[in-house]
């Protein structure tokens, strides 16, 4: 947590208690690694139906981190599990719970608007010491934090689906992020076990200004008839060791989340080939197939 001797140390937040808005894939893969580190995490979505899902969805996948951790001590095993579920508490109103929070963290829809509407309304709530963070994949954080007062305890997180399984989080600092709300943030990316890299504001920081373009030149390339679905994955998972195929992995980040990212970046940049559209994912969002959160995308998965 410290920073030397820097005076400026004593104003790190450790942060203990997690607030975490938006309880889809992303949110409540956040708040089971946070729940199995020892924080106390409130996980927030627009109905209990959802957050029922979530919980249940998290004992599933600590059942899983057991097996391969716990596999001789059973007993021990299941006590994890337990202390991890007791750590996870479920609210629909952020605004009532943030008032215990160090660090209100943000895995809800790719949409600027609804993230600052958010923001802006729980800055009114939030305690002063509160640290803000995003866990967008392709947003300015500088413009989601320009909705509050609070523009130096505002940074990036990022992490990767599935979160409990990959082990990078990019931590992202805007040009007002203070030192002591990044240090904070590299600590709490750090005690979740997670390897972090600093990003600036940059669009889709390292990872995803890299894979975004990947994924449309594939979807690009099976449009103009070059390969099929099937053969552009095999190629990419034997020619390059990916552990998936573009378009298994397109449909694993959700197709929805796909168009969120490239419609704000072929707006701000008409004239980049790179971040053009592609009729054939605007088609498959509209129709619903999503991906493998809703059963189809690319491919169908019941
Ligand atoms: N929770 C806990 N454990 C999980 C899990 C989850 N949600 N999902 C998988 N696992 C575990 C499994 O239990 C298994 O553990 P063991 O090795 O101990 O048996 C291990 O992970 C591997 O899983 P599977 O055997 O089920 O399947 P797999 O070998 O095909 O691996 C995968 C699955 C880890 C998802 C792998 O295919 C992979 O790494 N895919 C690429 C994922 C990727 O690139 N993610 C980044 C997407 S981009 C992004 O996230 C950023 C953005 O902003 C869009
Ligand atoms: P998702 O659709 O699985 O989940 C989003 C959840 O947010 C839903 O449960 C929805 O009900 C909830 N929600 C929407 N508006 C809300 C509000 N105002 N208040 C509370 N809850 C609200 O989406 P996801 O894949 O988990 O992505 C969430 C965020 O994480 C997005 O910003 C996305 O770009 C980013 N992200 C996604 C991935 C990925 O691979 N899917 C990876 C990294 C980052």
């Amino acid at each position: 947590v410290c920073r030397g001797f820097s005076s400026s140390a004593v104003r790190n937040v450790v942060i203990k208690h997690v607030t975490i808005i938006g309880g889809g894939q992303m949110g409540a893969g956040i708040a089971q690694v946070a729940a199995s580190t020892g924080h106390s995490v409130t996980l927030v979505d627009t109905n209990e139906d959802i957050l029922k899902k979530a919980v249940k969805g998290i004992e599933g996948n600590l059942k899983r981190v057991v097996k391969k951790k716990f596999a001789d001590k059973p007993e021990a095993g299941e006590e994890f599990i337990q202390k991890a579920l007791q750590n996870v508490s479920t609210s629909t109103d952020a605004g009532s719970v943030v008032r215990d929070s160090d660090l209100v963290l943000e895995a809800i829809v790719e949409n600027l608007k609804i993230k600052q509407d958010l923001f802006g309304g729980l800055d009114k709530l939030a305690p002063a010491h509160t640290i803000f963070a995003s866990n967008t994949s392709s947003l300015p954080i500088t413009d989601i934090a320009s909705s509050t007062n609070r523009l130096d305890r505002f940074g990036g997180l990022h992490f990767f689906n599935p979160v409990p399984v990959m082990k990078l989080v990019e931590v992202i600092a805007t040009s007002a992020t203070s030192q002591e709300t990044f240090d904070s943030l590299l600590n709490f990316s750090k005690k979740l076990g997670k390897t972090s890299v600093s990003c600036k504001d940059t669009p889709g920081f390292i990872v995803n200004r890299l894979l975004l373009p990947y994924i449309m030149e594939v979807i690009r390339m099976y449009e103009r008839g070059d390969g099929s679905k099937e053969d552009i994955d095999i190629a990419m998972k034997l020619g390059c060791g990916y552990p998936m195929g573009p378009f298994e992995l397109a449909d694993y980040v959700g197709l929805d989340t796909v168009k969120f990212i490239m419609d704000g970046w072929s707006a701000a940049n008409p004239d980049n080939p790179v971040f053009a559209q592609s009729e054939l994912l605007t088609k498959l969002v509209a129709e619903g197939k999503l991906g493998k959160k809703t059963g189809e995308g690319f491919y169908k998965y019941k």
